[in-house]
């Protein structure tokens, strides 16, 4: 860790927009890998960026949902809300609070320059809102609310967190303070990213409009062994090493799939299924993704059941979290030279 890192107590955040079905690329990629993390015993607050999700329209009713689910998604996985800090982020004032500050940190033209704004908004840049273009400083506000030291992302959300880097730094030096971390991403490798079912080139997505495309964490047995067994493959067995999967993304997909959820690293797998057929080895990854998926769908379903329990849960979370993040808003207001009402 840099000098810069090590002033502070390490301290992990990451977030999940609740938009959409929870599926099996955001536990392979996102949640399974937070549960690592607040197994280490390390301070750990994940969030359902419901702030982030209305800068493109949402139902309102459909997002209040998907809240709840992702809630449910992170519960039944093994997010523990005792030991994490589980929350939604408009459940947390300062997290919209500290993003108008650094809205004013932040230049226009680091903005314009973020790929997933360009992609997002793309040649109607005109018609987007204020609030997509503004996203990344958000972003910025829900790390360095807590100090965050390291945030777990996917590959796509790296400059996200590099930028974040430069706000901090940008606030640092113009206040002549040292009050921010330089936050370390922590960027998931191409094993734990899932692509679709459908196509091994393009990412599992809750936008495809395929639903055989995605594992759902509430798909039941049937549907996902049924998805497994109409993955797209190619007509070859597998072979014996890892680097003849080189140029069979949908092949190598499935080994990823199995190796994560066997907890094991695909050299480990290749030793176990290369020169399988498919015939073989689909029925066993259909095996190994119910035995370890239906559970967590069933008990996201009985969680479900009783949202006044989930929300109760996301109250406790925010009192959590605000514990951490009011007095360091209070700082930075103090700062920037507002005047505090006494
Ligand atoms: N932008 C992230 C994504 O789409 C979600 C996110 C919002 C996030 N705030 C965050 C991730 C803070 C990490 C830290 O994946």
């Amino acid at each position: 860790m840099s000098d810069q890192t090590s002033r502070f107590a390490p301290r992990v955040f990451s977030g999940i927009q609740p938009s959409g079905n929870l599926h099996l690329g955001n536990y392979l990629g996102a949640v399974k890998r937070f549960v690592d993390w607040q197994d280490r015993d390390v301070e750990t607050i994940f969030c359902m960026v419901d702030q982030h999700a209305i800068t493109v329209w949402q139902d309102p009713a459909d997002l209040a949902r998907s809240t709840r689910e992702l809630a449910a998604g992170f519960i039944a996985s093994g997010i523990d809300p005792e030991r994490s800090i589980l929350i939604a982020q408009s459940h947390v004032p300062e997290h919209a609070q500290l993003a108008w500050v650094l809205n004013c940190v932040a230049r226009m033209g680091w903005m314009r320059r973020m790929t997933q704004w360009k992609e997002k908004a793309g040649k109607h840049a005109e018609e987007a809102s204020l609030g997509l273009f503004a996203y990344p400083a958000l972003m910025a506000a829900d790390v360095l609310a807590y100090h965050a030291t390291h945030v777990p992302v996917g590959e796509d959300q790296k400059q996200h967190i590099e930028l974040t880097r430069d706000i901090a730094a940008k606030f640092n030096h113009d206040y002549g303070v040292d009050f921010f971390p330089e936050t370390e991403p922590v960027i998931e490798g191409a094993a734990t990213r899932v692509m679709s079912l459908r196509d091994g080139s393009r990412k599992m997505s809750k936008s495809d409009p395929s639903d055989a495309s995605r594992i759902n964490m509430t798909d039941d047995a049937d549907a996902i062994a049924k998805k497994i067994r109409r993955a797209r493959t190619d007509p070859d067995p597998l072979p014996e090493t890892i680097e003849g999967l080189s140029d069979r993304a949908e092949a190598r997909n499935l080994v990823n799939i199995y190796a994560a959820l066997r907890e094991i690293t695909a050299d480990e797998a290749m030793a176990e299924v290369g020169g399988q057929q498919f015939s073989q080895f689909k029925p066993m990854l259909a095996d190994l993704a119910v035995d370890r998926l239906a559970p967590i769908g069933a008990e996201m379903a009985r969680l479900m059941d009783d949202p006044a329990q989930i929300d109760a849960i996301l109250a406790r979370g925010a009192e959590r979290a605000r514990a951490i993040t009011a007095p360091i808003l209070d700082e930075v207001y103090r700062i920037v030279g507002f005047v505090r009402p006494r």
